[in-house]
């Protein structure tokens, strides 16, 4: 605990206080090869540190992982396309809209443990047949 203490109170402030970072904006141009280099590590670090901030604070600007949605279901075939007759379905079906079932195209509730872990709301297609 105390080296931490001592890298926050004396070496962090010492090492910039020895940063040749000019008092003016024209002082910049009279920065020589070696300052240049000396401001290289604080530099990156900065970047890496706002780079970071932003990837976890802006999520639309994120990129997806993956841009697949479907990660299992029948991955031999170019398209999943499916057929069901409304009269196969006797009262009532939950289709799957989540891609997470084990059970594809029925819902098997997956996509509860997916809107838990992604914080997201999606939930099934629920196709009803008041006839029967
Ligand atoms: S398992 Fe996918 S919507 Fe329920």
């Amino acid at each position: 605990m105390e080296s931490i203490s001592h890298l926050i109170k004396v070496s962090v402030p010492n090492y910039l206080a020895g940063l040749p970072i000019p008092d003016s904006i024209s002082g910049w141009f009279h920065l020589g090869i070696r300052d240049w280099f000396a401001l290289l590590p604080p530099t990156a670090l900065l970047t890496g540190l706002g780079f970071m901030s932003y990837r976890a604070f802006c999520p639309h600007g994120r990129p997806a992982p993956c841009g697949r949605i479907n990660v299992k279901i029948k991955k031999d075939i170019a398209k999943v396309v499916d057929t069901i007759d409304i009269e196969d379905i006797s009262e009532k079906a939950a289709f799957c809209r989540c891609w997470k079932t084990d059970n594809w195209p029925y819902c098997d509730g997956s996509h509860g443990g997916h809107n838990n872990e992604h914080k997201d709301n999606v939930g099934p297609l629920v196709i009803t047949n008041k006839k029967s």
